[in-house]
């Protein structure tokens, strides 16, 4: 029997996503309302190694289920990389008789997780917290409902400027490695072509297709780039259009950080509230080391181990739909 926990500290790691702050609330009320004592922990694991940590109140989540960001900040920690960094960092939570830790972030803050969970006794129990999506075990992320609806509400504004003057329009949303925000806004936005870091993009395929669109005189249409498709992005795209068909009047739109923040949207404050609350339980319950997802409406735990070796696959019948539907 594990033992079980009694103060807990939670913190927000990596690039914030909107849904952070309704998971944080979560965690410190569930946790409150089961006896525990919480602990915030500034700027990810940062204030882990630098001892940056508070103790919080129900009061402290109160009107924040609404807000973008994380009060909590965030950042990409190197100290925590190295073994001094998380020696520093159990040091830290030992003082304060921390005994469990809830991790809010993307697969680099669960590899941080796996490896101080592997070399330390405080067990950590991973939220997935990305605009990105990119995380295998779970439909869904916290922060991707949110950005997805961002970058659709933007290209489509894109769309009626694109058709007023009948032009090309390159739209580089974010995903460094990771085309789930492209591929859901393109489809949902009747982008002609997709372009993510998961393919390899066949750059003359593009262009056919485009010069086809031209002699059929379809001259307002839409590419979605993610920022790391293999090609590069939006700007590199553009500019070897412009050379093979220089008739189609190209611009570009770089979405960037705005698909980051705002207020998170219902969904994601849903998700965020049911894994909050299921992140303590499972410190409770002894089910240590996993991240809590969500697979088919119900929540889902892998192992931190097995999740840091899986990317949530690209499925081959979106990326079709993306060609017969831009015909
Ligand atoms: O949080 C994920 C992400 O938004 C990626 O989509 C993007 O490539 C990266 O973070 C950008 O990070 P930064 O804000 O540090 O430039």
């Amino acid at each position: 029997m594990k033992k079980t926990v009694t103060k807990i500290g939670v913190l927000t790691s990596g690039g914030d996503a909107p849904g952070m702050n309704a998971a944080v609330r979560a965690v410190v009320r569930t946790g409150i309302y089961h006896g525990l004592e919480v602990f915030g922990i500034m700027r990810g694991y940062t204030g882990m190694v630098e001892n940056d940590i508070f103790k919080m109140e129900g009061r402290s989540v109160a009107n924040i289920i609404q807000r973008g960001g994380t009060i909590l900040k965030t950042s990409r920690c190197k100290e925590f990389l190295t073994p001094e960094g998380r020696k520093k960092a159990y040091g830290n939570l030992k003082k304060l008789g921390i005994d469990g830790l809830v991790i809010i972030g993307g697969d680099g803050s669960f590899r941080g997780a796996q490896t101080f969970s592997n070399e330390y006794d405080i067990p950590c129990v991973g939220l997935p917290g990305t605009i990105d999506k990119d995380i295998a075990g779970t439909d869904f992320t916290i922060g991707f409902d949110t950005a997805v609806n961002t970058a659709v509400e933007a290209i489509d504004k894109i769309r009626d400027t694109a058709d007023a003057h009948d032009r090309l329009f390159i739209i580089e949303v974010m995903g460094r490695d990771a085309g789930y925000i492209a591929l859901h806004s393109g489809i949902a936005t009747g982008a002609e072509n997709i372009l993510i870091p998961e393919r390899k993009t066949d750059i003359e395929e593009v262009i056919k297709q485009l010069a086809e669109k031209e002699r059929r005189h379809k001259l307002v249409n839409l590419i979605v780039v993610a920022e790391g498709d293999d090609f590069g992005g939006a700007d590199e795209v553009a500019k070897i259009i412009t050379q093979r068909l220089p008739m189609q009047e190209v611009r570009v739109c770089i979405l960037g950080h705005i698909q980051r923040g705002g207020s998170p949207s219902c969904f994601d404050r849903l998700i965020a509230s049911r894994m909050g609350y299921s992140a303590v339980e499972c410190l409770l319950e002894g089910r240590h080391n996993v991240f809590v997802g969500m697979v088919n409406n119900r929540m889902h735990y892998t192992p931190l181990n097995e999740a840091v070796k899986k990317k949530q696959r690209i499925s081959e019948e979106w990326m079709k739909i993306v060609k017969i539907l831009a015909s």
